[in-house]
């Protein structure tokens, strides 16, 4: 089975170089695309060096930033184009160690429609996270899970196998979020089709360089978003739509 794995970068010049030496380590057998959204401290400078060095990796060249969502649904176009079968997303900072890809791995070559590398499962975990920030990402996925009626348990998580199938079975078209909302999106519906999810735990390890590209408004966004999905969903049940 053909592997990809795909990063999308915004500004991660002082972490990718490490992120893609351990993965291009652990995992020597998947192939890496490098989103960057034209970045301005060179990420896409080094991932094309990387990419003229190494013909496992290969770099999107993004016109400017236009978030997370918009990256990876990119990189997934990449992926089917290219004949993959799984496809992986990893964050460039570190917080997904590429020591854990097998484990998520071996879930989705055992026939899981999407494999999420979960925070919020027994044996997960996150290293160096202040108090708020669990709090938000508990809640957020407390939220969603009773919103949207899905068991998930780490549902903003964005270590994730999909399989080939699951992407092409998704109209990668219709969705719209761009930050943590992008994750449930899918998540949701992955669900709606009743594919299959599995969650492994992982260690998310909050990053040591740079900074996060989350922001307020994306937060909002993800909450209003979930309102919005579920509120639809419930409706339609009761008037026999959709
Ligand atoms: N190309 C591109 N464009 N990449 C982006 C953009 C963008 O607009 N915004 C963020 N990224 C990249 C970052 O460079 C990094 O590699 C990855 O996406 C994750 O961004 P972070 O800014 O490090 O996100 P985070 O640590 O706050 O959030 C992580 O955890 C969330 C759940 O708690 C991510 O994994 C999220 O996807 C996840 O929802
Ligand atoms: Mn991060």
């Amino acid at each position: 089975m053909r592997v990809l794995t795909i990063i999308p970068t915004y500004n991660e010049i002082e972490s990718l170089p490490k992120t893609l030496q351990r993965l291009r380590a652990a995992v020597p057998d998947s192939d890496v695309l490098i989103a960057d959204d034209n970045s301005p401290d060179g990420t896409g400078d080094y991932a094309d060096e990387q990419a003229a060095r190494d013909p496992r990796v290969h770099v999107l060249h993004r016109k400017g930033k236009e978030g997370l969502g918009a990256a990876y649904i990119a990189g997934f176009r990449w992926g089917l184009e290219n004949g993959y079968d799984i496809l992986v997303e990893m964050d460039a900072d570190g917080s997904h160690k590429p020591e854990q890809l097998p484990l998520l791995l071996e879930a989705s070559k055992a026939g899981a429609d999407l494999v999420i590398g979960s925070r919020w499962v027994p044996g997960g975990s996150v290293v160096n996270w202040p108090l708020h920030r669990k709090l938000l990402s508990r809640a957020g996925s407390t939220y969603s899970r009773l919103m949207l009626g899905i068991r998930t348990r780490d549902i903003t998580a964005g270590y994730r196998a999909f399989r080939r199938s699951t992407l092409e079975r998704l109209d990668l078209a219709a969705v719209e979020s761009v930050g943590y909302g992008f994750q449930v999106d899918m998540t949701f519906r992955v669900a709606r089709l009743g594919m299959t999810i599995v969650e492994v735990p992982i260690t998310f390890v909050e990053r040591e360089f740079g900074a996060s590209k989350m922001s307020g408004n994306i937060v909002f966004e993800a909450i209003a978003n979930v309102t919005k999905w579920g509120l639809s969903a419930r409706w339609q049940k009761l008037t026999g739509r959709g």
